[in-house]
């Protein structure tokens, strides 16, 4: 399918796309099955063959009845009643914008977001995402597959801040931190606490103490949230655009729009700063 033309028509949809999904995932609580919705679209891509990745295509029934995309039809649905008020904008942006807004209203880091990705209906084979029940070279052997790096590995596992397993759908069960509508850095803090604590564990969680390189910035992550939410924004930035070549005009007028909107806000503090300092002067005068 062709790209979408990124106008200024389909930038004014994106942002009330985007004030729509921060409503809908405040009021339904979805943001957790947001998130792992873009993740599994994205986390299919092979970067030789330059298949999969976040295109869409896992709205297809034949992707979504994926044993690893079990319980994602819910988010599917959900994603639908945004679709319907704006035709326009492709699945393959909405699911990936859905998972930067869901981090986001749970107190993540900001992701920048660039639309313009074509939709697919050509459904990679099964088997592309990462067996939990695996160990660091499965990781390794998935992520890398993607063309995505060790640092990127951890940082994303990181998104498991969010939600919890549910035994009818992955076998699993239990979320993975005390507050599981939250995003911060505590899968982390808790993953080195060990098993004591009674929440959730995958083995593909726990290999990440066994390798030294993962366990290091497990270490740092846990200790540092800033460190976390620098690295987990360019991570998912960079899982969002797998595959992505964003059309150097949208990018441009992303950045525009964000200029524009940093500039209006230096013009409104610029006005406040000297309305103050003239009431202050009015008022050194009244004295
Ligand atoms: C590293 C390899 C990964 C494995 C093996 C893995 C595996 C799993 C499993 C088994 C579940 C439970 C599903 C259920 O029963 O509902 C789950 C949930 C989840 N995963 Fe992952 N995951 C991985 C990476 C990621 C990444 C990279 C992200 C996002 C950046 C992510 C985000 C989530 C979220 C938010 C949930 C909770 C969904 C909910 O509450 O409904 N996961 N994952």
């Amino acid at each position: 399918m062709a790209a979408p033309i990124v106008d200024a028509e389909y930038l004014k949809q994106i942002n009330k796309a985007r004030r729509e999904l921060r409503s809908l995932i405040a009021n339904r609580n979805c943001a957790p099955i947001m998130l792992r919705l873009a993740w599994h679209d994205a986390g299919t891509y092979d970067a030789q063959s330059k298949t999969g990745g976040p295109n869409g295509s896992i709205r297809n029934e034949e992707e979504f009845n994926h044993g690893a995309n079990s319980g994602l039809k819910i988010a599917l649905d959900l994603c639908e009643s945004v679709k319907a008020k704006h035709p326009k904008i492709t699945y393959a942006d909405l699911y990936q914008l859905a998972g930067v807004v869901a981090v986001e209203v749970t107190g993540g880091p900001d992701i920048s977001f660039v639309p313009g990705r074509k939709d697919s209906n050509v459904c990679p084979r099964e088997g592309r995402l990462p067996d939990a029940k695996q160990g660091f070279q499965h990781l390794r052997d998935v992520f890398y597959r993607m063309g995505l790096s060790d640092k990127d590995i951890v940082a994303l596992s990181g998104g498991h801040t969010l939600g919890r397993a549910h035994p009818e759908r992955s076998g699993f069960d239990g979320p993975w931190t005390q507050e599981p509508l939250k995003f911060d850095n505590s899968y982390f803090v808790e993953l080195l606490k060990g098993e004591s604590d009674g929440l959730l564990k995958l083995p593909t969680d726990k290999t990440l103490l066994e390798d030294p390189e993962f366990r290091r910035y497990v270490e740092i992550y846990a200790k540092d949230e800033d460190a976390f939410f620098k690295d987990y924004s360019e991570s998912h930035k960079k899982l969002s655009e797998l595959g992505f070549n964003s059309n150097p005009s949208a990018a441009k007028a992303v950045a525009d729009s964000t200029v524009l909107a940093q500039s209006a806000f230096g013009v409104a503090i610029a006005a406040a700063v000297v309305a103050l300092s003239y009431f202050y002067e009015i008022r050194k005068r009244m004295k």
